[in-house]
């Protein structure tokens, strides 16, 4: 009955995946609000990887329908390539996938682009995932967007490509001195495309009024992560989706009414992959032992995560924005074996305290961390299944944690596998 979404609280790969594949046991339906192949989700499933991109990941589950949204960025041949890659290994992917009509197509020349403006920016530059992600929801602000439903409607799709080629074209040739794009070889390669995808195309939002009149279990599933949100994140090193809770209402069509829990997904450490300010970055031989342990290679790019102790401050600005019901604290077991573990409660700035997110770039590139020392933990906690079993000093970081936050933690994470997992209170 309940509707819940999973959001991240931090700079995304969070964990966001292995949570939702976990919470797919109960869900009757996952869908995905806002993002696109940007997203890099991992679920580990007895010894076997998964990467998910643009598909949610319930799909894992055979019975689960999974939902891509119109608040989703869609290339069409990346999605075709993820469905390929998973049929191969035994994934049934059919009926059990849905798109929205109104999700936003993903267009060849948003990826030049996204190229080409992350070169004019040069040392200022995001570290996009190169991906298209930004012009794309670019092209649907100016509402000059190419929407999935289009490609059912081949002459109105014609049409709006060759509209849109015609600025594209100019800015190609006279601003970034690259090779102009050709109407009829796009027209082509996407209406094969289309050809392979229209009968996952559907009205996701009827979709899911129907599954919350039936009183279903529905998993809203978010990508990225609260400081990556084009609104509240650390503008303009963010994404260009909402990738906060709000978004999930937008992305999908549904009332906030209609939502129960908002879930926050918290590595208990930090990670942040390209650019942009970081308080708590370590760049001593800790952030590189948490990055060798924590495996923090980009799921979609393999750029090494940059690591640092966890944030409060950013955690209860997460906690404000999404309003979130709970946290799920995820790999815990990274941090097994240090000494000492810090937590920054605050910032500093020109002398002064603050223990707020600081909204101005310019003072949160300069601030530095207020930090809390606490004990480490010398047993190791990978597959935990119960708080009581954790080590004394890992319950006392997971009590402060919720403290300075002030919101509870109703999932800890302790290990890649599904079953490596406390499960404090049900979500569904
Ligand atoms: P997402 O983008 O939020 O889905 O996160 P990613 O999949 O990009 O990155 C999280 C990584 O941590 C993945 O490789 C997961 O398999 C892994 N992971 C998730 N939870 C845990 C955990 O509790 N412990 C350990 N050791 N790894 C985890
Ligand atoms: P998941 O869902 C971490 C980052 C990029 C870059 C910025 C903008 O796996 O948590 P974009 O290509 O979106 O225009 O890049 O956002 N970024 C992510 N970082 N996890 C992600 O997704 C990300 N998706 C985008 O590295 O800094
Ligand atoms: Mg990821």
């Amino acid at each position: 009955m309940p509707t819940v979404i999973v959001v991240g609280a931090q700079w995304g790969d969070e964990g966001k995946g292995k949570l939702v594949d976990v919470l797919t046991e109960k869900a009757d339906i996952v869908a995905r609000y806002q993002g696109g192949h940007n997203a890099g989700h991992t679920v580990v499933i007895n010894n076997e990887k998964y990467v998910l991109h643009l598909i949610p990941s319930g799909i894992l589950h055979k019975n689960t329908v999974c939902i891509i949204g119109n608040g989703v960025v869609v290339e069409p041949a990346a999605l075709i390539e993820e469905i390929r890659g998973l049929q191969k290994r035994g994934i049934k992917v059919g009926k059990n996938l849905l798109i929205s009509k109104n999700a936003h197509l993903i267009m060849p020349y948003h990826i030049a682009l996204d190229s080409a403006g992350e070169k004019m920016r040069g040392k200022k530059c995001i570290g996009t995932t190169g991906r298209g992600i930004g012009p794309t929801y670019v092209d649907k602000m100016a509402r000059t967007g190419i929407r999935v439903g289009d490609l059912l409607h081949p002459d109105f799709f014609m049409e709006k490509i060759r509209t849109n080629l015609k600025q594209v074209n100019f800015l190609m040739k006279n601003l970034y001195g690259s090779r102009a794009f050709s109407a009829g070889k796009i027209y082509d390669e996407y209406l094969g495309y289309a050809n392979v995808l229209k009968n996952h195309i559907a009205d996701t939002d009827v979709l899911i009024d129907d599954a919350v009149s039936l009183k279903k279990n529905l998993l809203l599933e978010g990508a990225q992560g609260t400081l990556l949100d084009i609104d509240h994140g650390t503008y303009p090193y963010v994404t260009s989706s909402s990738s906060t809770a709000g978004g999930a209402c937008t992305g999908l069509g549904i009332g906030p009414t209609k939502i129960s829990r908002v879930l926050g997904v918290v590595k208990a450490y930090t990670t942040r992959v390209g650019s942009g300010p970081f308080p708590t970055e370590l760049s001593d031989a800790t952030g590189e032992e948490i990055r060798r342990k924590g495996s923090e290679f980009g799921a979609t790019t393999g750029r090494p995560r940059r690591c640092g102790w966890l944030d409060t401050v950013i955690l209860r600005h997460a906690v404000m924005i999404n309003g979130l019901t709970g946290i799920a604290l995820t790999k815990l077991d990274i941090l097994d074996g240090l000494e000492t573990i810090k937590i920054c409660t605050a910032y500093k700035y020109k002398g002064k305290i603050y223990s707020h997110f600081l909204k101005e770039l310019e003072a949160f590139e300069v601030c530095t961390p207020v930090y809390e020392e606490m004990k480490g933990w010398k047993k190791s906690t990978l597959g935990i299944k119960e708080f009581r079993k954790l080590p004394k000093e890992a319950q006392v970081y997971i009590r402060r944690i919720e403290e300075l936050v002030g919101v509870k933690a109703d999932i800890i994470s302790t290990g890649r596998k599904r079953d490596e997992l406390i499960t404090i209170r049900e979500q569904f």
